[in-house]
This record gives C-alpha cells, sequence and structure tokens, in this order.
C-alpha cells in the first residue's frame, strides 16, 4: 500500500468540548483505489484533499455512487474498536452489485480501513459519545457519457470526527405523498440518488416544523418504512415493532443489532408490515409507549411527536430511565466502548 502522511496534523485546531455539526471535520488522511481493467489497483492513504474530475465522468450524470456509514471507538485505555465492520462491508458490496459496480474485497478493505485508522487514531477521542464516523464510498468514473454501467470506478475512504449527533427528540411527519424506494427499486442499498431524492420532500416537511419525515410505501402510502437515515420501532403492549428488512428497506446494521440484543434479553419484537392505521388505533388507545429511529450516526433518538393525516400526537414523555430506547442505546453504547461484555462478536479490535 502506498501511504504518503501530511505535513502537519489538523488536529490541533479541533476542541473537544464544543459539540460540533456532523461532518464538519476530516481526519488528516483517506484512503482510495482504482478500479482499472476489471481489476483493483493499488490502495493509496494520501492527506485529506480535492480530485480532479472532467465534467463528463459517469458519476455526475447517472449516479453510479454507493456508499457506507460506520463508527470506529476508543475505549479508555486507548484500544480502538469498529463496530461490525465486515457486516458493512457486505452491505456495500450488496450496494454494489445491485448498481453493477465492483465488489471490495474483504482484505483491501479492512487492511486499507485499519492502516488509515492508525494513521488517524488520534481523531478518535477516548470518551463516551465521542465517535470516528468512517464513510466508504465509490464512484464511476468514466468518461464517454452514454447512459451505462462504467468500466472504471474509484473507491474511497475518509472520516470525520463526531460527537452525539441528533441528541433532541424528533418531530417526525408521516409521508402521504412521496416514497424513498418502491417494489424491485433501490431501497434496500445505499445508494447516493435514495438521499438526493429524499430532500425535497424531507425540506417541505422542515419548512412545516418538522425533523423528519417517516416514509411510507410507495402503493398506498400506508404501510410504515423508515426515517431519514434511520430504521424505525414501535413500542406498543411491551413489544417492539418494526418493518421487516424487505427490498425497500434499508436493514440497518444498528436494527438487527437492537434485535438480536432484544431477543436475547427477553424483549418482544415482531417485524412486521406496520400501516398508518395501525398506527392511530393504537395512538388513539394511548398505547404507543415509544417511536425511536435507529442508525449508525444517531444510535437511538426517540421521536416526541408523530403526525399522522395531518394530526400532531404528542408520545408519552418518560424519564430517560423508564425508556426502552434508553435502555437499548446505552446497552448498545457499552458494547461499542468496550465497557460490557460482547458476546455477539460485534466488536472489531484493530
Ligand atoms: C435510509 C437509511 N435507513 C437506515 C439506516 C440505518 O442503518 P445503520 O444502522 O446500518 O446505520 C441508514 C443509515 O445508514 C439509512 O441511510
Amino acid at each position: 500500500m502506498l501511504i504518503e502522511t501530511c505535513k502537519r496534523s489538523r488536529i490541533k485546531n479541533i476542541n473537544w468540548d464544543v459539540e460540533i455539526p456532523f461532518g464538519k471535520y476530516y481526519t488528516d488522511h483517506m484512503l482510495f483505489c482504482e478500479y482499472r481493467n476489471d481489476l483493483w489497483k493499488e490502495p493509496q492513504i494520501k492527506p485529506f484533499g480535492n480530485f480532479l474530475f472532467f465534467p463528463n465522468t459517469l458519476v455526475f450524470h447517472y449516479g453510479q455512487a454507493i456508499f457506507e456509514g460506520m463508527k470506529a471507538f476508543k475505549d479508555i485505555k486507548n484500544n480502538i474498536f469498529l463496530f461490525r465492520p465486515l457486516e458493512h462491508l457486505k452491505r456495500f458490496n450488496l450496494s454494489a452489485k445491485r448498481l453493477e459496480m465492483p465488489v471490495i474485497p474483504t482484505k483491501m478493505f479492512l487492511e486499507g480501513l485499519i492502516n488509515l485508522l492508525k494513521l488517524d487514531k488520534n481523531w478518535i477521542f477516548p470518551k463516551y459519545g465521542y465517535s470516528l464516523y468512517i464513510r466508504p464510498f465509490m464512484i464511476a468514473t468514466d468518461g464517454p457519457i452514454t447512459a451505462k454501467p462504467s468500466l472504471n470506478y474509484l473507491f474511497f475512504i475518509f472520516c470525520t470526527y463526531v460527537n452525539n449527533y441528533y441528541s433532541r427528540p424528533l418531530k417526525v411527519k408521516i409521508e402521504r405523498k412521496y416514497s424513498r424506494s418502491a417494489n424491485g427499486g433501490i431501497g434496500f442499498i445505499k445508494a447516493a440518488g435514495n438521499y438526493a431524492a429524499s430532500f425535497f420532500p424531507t425540506k417541505k416537511a422542515q419548512l412545516e416544523g418538522f425533523d423528519q419525515i417517516l416514509w411510507t410505501d410507495s402503493a398506498k402510502n400506508s404501510i410504515l418504512e423508515e426515517s431519514g437515515t434511520m430504521n424505525v420501532f414501535f413500542y406498543i403492549k411491551n413489544s417492539l415493532i418494526t418493518a421487516p428488512a424487505d427490498e425497500k428497506i434499508l436493514n440497518g446494521i444498528t436494527r438487527r443489532s437492537i434485535i438480536e440484543f432484544s431477543k436475547k434479553n427477553n424483549i418482544n419484537v415482531i417485524e412486521k408490515y406496520f400501516t398508518r392505521d395501525e398506527l392511530k388505533y393504537y395512538l388513539k388507545k394511548k398505547e404507543v409507549v415509544e417511536i425511536f429511529g435507529t442508525g449508525t450516526a444517531v444510535v437511538i433518538n426517540h421521536f416526541e411527536t408523530i403526525n399522522l393525516n395531518n394530526k400532531n400526537y404528542l408520545l408519552p414523555i418518560l424519564k430517560k430511565e423508564e425508556r426502552i430506547s434508553y435502555f437499548l442505546k446505552k446497552n448498545l453504547l457499552d458494547i461499542q466502548y468496550n465497557l460490557n461484555k460482547d458476546p455477539y462478536n460485534w466488536r472489531f479490535e484493530i
């Protein structure tokens, strides 16, 4: 692997005590690798910086672009852990196949990522709540602007330092017009275009005073799907209800971890199609105890208000310790920060 280190680290500019907007600061280095003539070339690490592309580069026109989002944590002894990196790679390669892009070999991914993290290890602050968000992504780099899969690609990994993201409770509107995915579509992968398509409806909801949209199915706008960059759970009658991971849902690594952890801890989990009407029935009977979203960036974030058919329903105001979302978040974070045993083998020490 070719490694060129930066002359001077930018880490001195960071004030670790101030809350930093997500994605504002990037670490000193990034990894990239070219795919040409059906082969991945030697990966390279360079100082974080810009790249030059011609305007006809395919990614700008047909959106052949995918990404992942994962995290690294430090425990108080400065040991570094990734959370389920091979699951993220598996999903990345699922995205690659669906968009007719080359897959990333495990060795290339892990070696590259470990080298990058070792170089930029000081950017992972050894404190609960702090982590490093890792962004692998791949783009089509061919020139001729015909609408066909590219022959050449670039794979990158860069990292951004984060402390708590989205920490306040959310006001969420159940969407009745727009959808993020469709049968046979690409809702189950992290394709860049899925996010671009979500911006307009989300902006509309934000102008109406909501933080996020809860998406519904494209056929009838009835089945509750996911929200922003989170899978969604409803806690009703001592059960957690969440949408099944079909082709319209991004099967979150956090989602799967919460389901596995809950099942092991005798919390009933139901993966099923759950509709707006069913939710309305339980909201009216005041049987919805909590609604929360799960995702790598937020871990878990609970909803404060849900807007259904233009009516705002205020969810029960509970103390932190009374929330199942808090219990689940704390247990997951304790595993991520090496504060508790990891019977699931989710931690990956580097
Ligand atoms: C659309 C969408 N749903 C759900 C998630 C949560 O997935 P994960 O828990 O793997 O971060 C994400 C984030 O990656 C997302 O972008």
